[in-house]
C-alpha cells in the first residue's frame, strides 16, 4: 500500500492519497481558474453546471485558447468515452453530465467513444461479447443523459474500426513503445493491444478535422487518469497536421466506502451506486457509506461533523442537489451539527432513488435508436478522409 504521501494516478491504476495540487504540477496541467469559469458563464448566458461551479473539474489543458476561439467564431466539439467492463456507476457521469450542459450551452457536437477493446485488453476475466454487450448498454445510459441525437455521434471501436483505422495507423505511427512504457507503466509483459490502444483512443479528437477537411477544436472533459492518454495525442496533434485536443479534468470521487476513488476494480460492490441498482440495494449502500460524521450524536451536535471527507456529501456535490441553495443548505448544516448523518442519508436516499428510476426510463426510451448514432464506414478512395453513412455533425 502506499502511504498517504504516495500516489498513483493513470488510466489503468489510481491508489492511494491524491494531492490534486501536485498532481497538476507532475502532470503540468493548468489550474481551472475563476476567470476562466466567467468566461464559461458568460458564454453559457449567467449560469455554470454545478461540476465546474464546486470545484469537480479543477484542472485544464487550452481551455482558454479553446473558449477565445469560439468567442470569435471557430467552434469545437466534445469528445469523452467509457470502456465498457460492466454497468456505470454514478460517478461515471461526471464527464457526461457536463458534455450534455456544455453541447446545450455551446450549441457543440458532442462525439462519445465506447472502447469495447480497451477492457478486454487491459483487465482479465471479461470475454469481448461481454465488452462489446457492456458496451450498447452503457452507450444507451449515457444517450438516456439528453444528448441531442442530431448533434451526437459514437465510435464504438469494433465497429467504426473501419471508419477510424486510417487515422489510428497515423497516430500509431508517431507513438513508439518507450513512450507508452513510460507514461502508462507497462511492463514487457503487456499484451499489444493495450500498448497500440492510445492510438484508438486518439482518433476522435482528430476525426471531425480529418473528416471536414479544416481544423476543428477539440475539447474533452473527462477525469484526471485520463490525461496520460492526451498527453501522448498533444505532443503528435501538430506533426499530423491537427489542433491540439483541449483538456477539462475531474477530481476522482470518493467512494463510499471511503476508498480514495469510486471504483470497482477490485473493490466491493458496495463501494459505489450503480445504475442499474435495485431501490433497496441503494438503501443498504446508502446506510452503509462512510461519512464525516463524529462518534456520538452530541459530539456531532457539538462539533459539527466534516463534509470533506463525507462520501454522502460527495453524492450530494456532485448531483444530487436541487440546486447551490439545497447544497449550501446541507453543507451548511452538516458543518455547524445541525444536519445529522442518518438525516441527511434518508434524504439523499430519496434523490438517488427517483434519479435511477427517472434514468431507467429514459434508458429503455433511448435504447431502440442508440446504434443508430455509431459511426460506420471506412476511407474515400483518395485517401483525403473517412466515408461514412449518414450525416456527420459538425460545429
Ligand atoms: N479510457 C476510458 C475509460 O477507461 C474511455 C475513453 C475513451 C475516454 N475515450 C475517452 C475517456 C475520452 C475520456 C475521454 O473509461
Amino acid at each position: 500500500m502506499p502511504t498517504k504521501e504516495e500516489f498513483v494516478v493513470t488510466p489503468y491504476e489510481v491508489k492511494g492519497h491524491i494531492d490534486y495540487q501536485r498532481l497538476k504540477e507532475l502532470f503540468g496541467t493548468q489550474d481551472l481558474t475563476p476567470a476562466l469559469l466567467d468566461q464559461i458563464r458568460v458564454r453559457a448566458g449567467g449560469e455554470l453546471h454545478p461540476l465546474l461551479a464546486r470545484g469537480i473539474y479543477f484542472s485544464h489543458r487550452d481551455l482558454g485558447e479553446t473558449l477565445d476561439r469560439a468567442a470569435r467564431g471557430q467552434r469545437f466539439f466534445l469528445y469523452s468515452g467509457r470502456g465498457p467492463s460492466g454497468p456505470l456507476h454514478t460517478s461515471h457521469l461526471l464527464p457526461f453530465d457536463l458534455c450534455r450542459w456544455l453541447q446545450q450551452k455551446f450549441d457543440a457536437p458532442m462525439y462519445i467513444q465506447i472502447t469495447d477493446d480497451e477492457k478486454f485488453w487491459v483487465r482479465a476475466g471479461l470475454t469481448r461479447e461481454e465488452t462489446y454487450r457492456w458496451g450498447l448498454d452503457n452507450l444507451a445510459d449515457l444517450l438516456a443523459l439528453g444528448f441531442d441525437p442530431k448533434r451526437t455521434r459514437v465510435f464504438f471501436d469494433t465497429r467504426s474500426i473501419g471508419a477510424m483505422y486510417p487515422l489510428a495507423v497515423d497516430v500509431a505511427k508517431k507513438v513508439n513503445f518507450s513512450t507508452v512504457k513510460s507514461v502508462f507503466g507497462f511492463s514487457a509483459s503487456q499484451n499489444i493491444g493495450a500498448i497500440f490502444y492510445t492510438a484508438l483512443q486518439s482518433v476522435p479528437c482528430f476525426w471531425p478535422s480529418w473528416y471536414a477537411g479544416r481544423a476543428i477544436p477539440c475539447l474533452i472533459p473527462c477525469g484526471i487518469d485520463q490525461d496520460p492518454h492526451f498527453r501522448v495525442t498533444r505532443d503528435l496533434a501538430e506533426s499530423l497536421g491537427y489542433p491540439k485536443p483541449a483538456l477539462l479534468h475531474s477530481v476522482m470521487l470518493p467512494g463510499l466506502l471511503g476508498e480514495r476513488v469510486m471504483s470497482t476494480t477490485g473493490d466491493s460492490k458496495d463501494n459505489a451506486i450503480f445504475l442499474d441498482d435495485r431501490p433497496k440495494e441503494v438503501e443498504r449502500k446508502i446506510k452503509n457509506a462512510l461519512t464525516g460524521g463524529r462518534a456520538t450524536v452530541e459530539e456531532q451536535r457539538r462539533l459539527g461533523a466534516v463534509p470533506e471527507i463525507c462520501s454522502v456529501w460527495a453524492l450530494w456535490r456532485a448531483k444530487f442537489a436541487r440546486d447551490d441553495a439545497e447544497f449550501d443548505e446541507v453543507t451548511r448544516g452538516c458543518r455547524s451539527g445541525e444536519l445529522l448523518c442518518g438525516d441527511c442519508k434518508s434524504r439523499v436516499l430519496v434523490r438517488v432513488q427517483d434519479f435511477l428510476s427517472e434514468h431507467a426510463k429514459r434508458k429503455e426510451a433511448v435504447r431502440a435508436t442508440a446504434e443508430s448514432l455509431i459511426i460506420e464506414g471506412g476511407e474515400r478512395s483518395d485517401g483525403s478522409g473517412p466515408v461514412v453513412r449518414g450525416e456527420i455533425p459538425l460545429p
